[in-house]
């Protein structure tokens, strides 16, 4: 259709993706071969057939099962360029990876076999793909704040691979305030600040996710709309959500994607991105989950695809030199 041919058209920046959440089933079983390691199933179909969730935490043991066959740089390199094919075939000329290093470093991965392998990967992307991408370290909430400290201060080395901090995994009973003392050290480093906030969490969190770690952009962010006065608030300092559809269908944030607040954030003027969070395991990449929001909002039209395109573009921590060439 001609809306389907504008979504992937589009100039768009995707700014919540896990690269550890590209890990496709295939590749998961190509390198365990390769890194001789023992699967708990037996084939690529019953590994996907486990991709059912009913929570964030039902999510989580599964996709942290599936990042222990990541062991060289080289296997780091080829996830993340698999992702970059597929970000370009979207349409995506901008993206900003998560990644985790605790889930790595646990094992015992070098923090430098992590970045160098991604950084590689980040690399050939400009190069032969001519998207251009950041990497933002994410801090495990269901680990210590001292934990964090430990993989800040092992990070530091490669400080110029990265361009920012976030804060991901189990998010309750681990609210943003855990993590105070060493988001205020990665603001004292001019390092970009974010947080998943507000995903399964209530919006007490996305609260003190900007109060008190001070983070430029809410993660999900999709409960504010239980407290009307943090909508409110959030519509006027425009703080970005990276909002994930089929992440939030998939983990029953919202029972189908025709429930999905999606519709109301934006009607509330809130700078909504859209994002894949984790597209191996929640089925599709950043054009289906466009796709799957105005197949299901039927109100939604050409308008507001140009708006949430522009909005992941203007909401990215790219230079304003080369925010100016897309807008
Ligand atoms: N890690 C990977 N995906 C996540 C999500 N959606 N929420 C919290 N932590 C995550
Ligand atoms: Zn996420």
């Amino acid at each position: 259709t001609v809306l389907s041919k504008l979504l992937r058209a589009l100039p768009k920046a995707e700014l919540h993706l896990h690269i550890e959440g590209t890990l496709e089933p295939e590749l998961i079983f190509q390198l365990a071969q390769r890194n001789g390691i023992a699967l708990s199933y037996p084939s690529v179909e019953a590994l996907r057939a486990a991709y059912a969730f009913t929570d964030l935490q039902s999510f989580l043991d599964v996709y942290y099962a599936g990042a222990s066959v990541l062991i060289h740089a080289q296997d780091f390199e080829d996830m993340a360029y698999a992702y970059f094919e597929r970000a370009a075939a979207d349409g995506i000329v901008h993206a900003e990876l998560f990644f985790d290093p605790q889930t790595h470093t646990e094992r015992g991965v070098a923090m430098v076999t992590v970045i160098e392998g991604l950084t590689r990967a980040g690399a050939r992307a400009q190069q032969e793909l001519g998207i251009s991408s950041a990497l933002i370290l994410c801090f495990l909430r269901h680990l210590s704040e001292d934990a964090a400290f430990e993989t800040l201060e092992q990070a530091l080395p490669y400080r110029q691979h990265f361009i920012g901090v976030g804060l991901d995994s189990s998010e309750r009973g681990h609210p943003p305030e855990k993590f105070a003392r060493v988001f205020a050290r990665c603001r004292e480093l001019g390092l970009h600040l974010v947080a998943h906030a507000g995903e399964e969490g209530p919006p007490a969190y996305i609260e003190t996710a900007l109060d008190l770690l001070k983070v430029e952009r809410i993660d999900h962010g999709v409960r504010c709309t239980d407290s009307p006065a943090l909508v409110q608030r959030l519509a006027r300092e425009q703080i970005p959500l990276t909002v994930c559809p089929l992440s939030n269908v998939k983990l029953c944030v919202f029972p189908q994607m025709s429930e999905h607040n999606l519709p109301a954030l934006l009607a509330a003027g809130l700078k909504v991105t859209l994002n894949s969070d984790d597209p191996a395991y929640f089925g599709g990449y950043l054009l289906r989950n466009y796709e799957a929001c105005f197949e299901a909002f039927p109100q939604w039209g050409r308008a507001e695809a140009i708006q949430l395109a522009r909005n992941s573009l203007e909401a990215s921590f790219a230079a304003p030199e080369q925010k100016a060439g897309w807008l």
